[in-house]
């Protein structure tokens, strides 16, 4: 019997260059060609990173179809103290997604119907989304404009009788001013809940990320510093009562087999993602001191071409999860660098307040000045450990040469 004629895919992995591209940082996962180019820039390579660790990657694999642990297990229970320990908490809750870890953190937290929780909206969208899948207004700050991250000064007018939480986010692996958060949510009594989707081994004023309030989300989708082969998430914090209430709602409420004590959901990190992210976790600090290498090579090669390059302030251990400067023609320049080879990203083009999905939070335009400004201006360029030299120097040499041109 004749088959069905299959399509040759448009794509031949053996001779182009292909990257995973996260589109629009989510999304999806897609083959990404680059143009012809003598050295071929993509914004990340996940295959170079697996090669480099494949052994491990297969064996961790290899033991979880062993054992026929699926779902949670001991590989996710292994990586949960594990990265515990890393981020300095006493208990992390592996999850299925950063999602997940933003929703369950609010609800440990009491957040629901008629609460408020202050954040900004100059974010990935789903620390708006949480709140919201939380049953709580979001309210939203605008962003300090040298970190991208929240302004400490916007809080306190920010906040009503029905404020429940702060939500700052820790954006593109630089942490947020964490002492002024706390301060006025002391004063408050706020929980604060950080969104470290971006900054596993960030540090501000020497403490990790995820020991510094309550409760931390971390999101480890493929992209990310720490990234699964697939989705996952967790909180991390030191409060036992938030630890044990995430941790039933991540498995559907339950106290014991089939009794559900609270409304939860299926939330649970798979067995596959728990092993591979205890193999990636052993890399993740040489990994990040790769990153800061490659940011800081960059510093140096275009500190004269004239675009504004990103600050990691003095109190701050920036992890470089996003490489963003500033541009206003950033959208010629993205496409002139496309032409030489050099894939980038947008991190984001249109903040919160101005998704159409969003728009019933109530915010117009010119609302959040800082966050539309960054908006228009943020261009990011590839960093990943494994790049080259040559990589680095011809990005910088093509920004250095496109600026110079403007
Ligand atoms: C800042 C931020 N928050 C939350 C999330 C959500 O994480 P996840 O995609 O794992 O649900 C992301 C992921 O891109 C993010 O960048």
């Amino acid at each position: 019997m004749n088959q069905p004629e299959i399509p040759p895919c448009p794509f031949p992995a053996a001779n182009a260059a292909v990257s995973l591209l996260a589109v629009h940082d989510r999304l999806t996962l897609e083959y990404f060609p680059m143009p012809n180019s003598p050295i071929r820039v993509p914004y990340l390579d996940l295959q170079a990173q697996y090669k480099s660790i494949k052994p491990e990657i297969d064996a961790a694999i290899a033991r979880v179809l062993d054992s026929c642990q699926f779902v949670l297990g001991a590989e996710v229970a292994g990586f949960e103290q594990e990265f515990a320990a890393y981020a300095g908490a006493a208990e992390c809750i592996a999850l299925n997604s950063g999602t997940s870890a933003l929703h369950l953190a609010l609800l440990a937290a009491g957040v629901g119907p008629g609460h408020e929780v202050i954040t900004v909206p100059y974010t990935f969208v789903a620390s708006v989304a949480a709140v919201l899948y939380a049953g709580a207004r979001p309210v939203l700050i605008d962003i300090d404009p040298c970190t991208f991250t929240m302004n400490p000064a916007a809080i306190e007018a920010a906040i009503t009788p029905r404020t429940k939480a702060i939500l700052p986010v820790h954006l593109y692996g630089h942490p947020a001013d964490m002492d002024p958060i706390t301060e006025v949510a002391r004063r408050h009594g706020l929980v604060v809940i950080e969104d470290a989707a971006q900054a596993h081994g960030a540090k501000y004023k020497g403490r990790s990320v995820g020991n510094i309030a309550d409760m931390t989300c971390f999101s480890f989708y493929p992209t990310k510093n720490l990234g699964a082969y697939g989705e996952g998430g967790a909180v991390t914090t030191s409060n036992p009562e938030y630890a044990k209430t995430i941790r039933s709602l991540r498995d559907w409420g339950q106290d014991r087999k089939y009794h559900h004590v609270q409304r939860g959901y299926n939330y649970r990190m798979e067995g596959f993602q728990g092993a591979i992210l205890r193999v990636k976790l052993r890399h993740l600090e040489k990994w990040t001191e790769a990153r800061r290498t490659v940011a800081s090579k960059y510093n140096r090669l275009l500190a004269d071409c004239g675009l504004e390059l990103p600050t990691e302030m003095p109190w701050a251990r920036h992890v470089y999860q996003v490489y963003t400067l500033r541009a206003e023609d950033r959208d010629s320049l993205q496409a002139a660098l496309q032409t030489e080879g050099i894939q980038t990203a947008i991190h984001y083009a249109l903040p919160a307040h101005l998704q159409p999905a969003y728009a019933d939070l109530g915010y117009s335009r010119g609302a959040f000045p800082h966050s539309e400004k960054a908006a228009k201006e943020v261009l990011s360029l590839p960093v990943y450990p494994e790049m080259t030299d040559n990589q680095i120097q011809k990005v910088a040499h093509a920004l250095t040469s496109l600026a110079a041109a403007r």
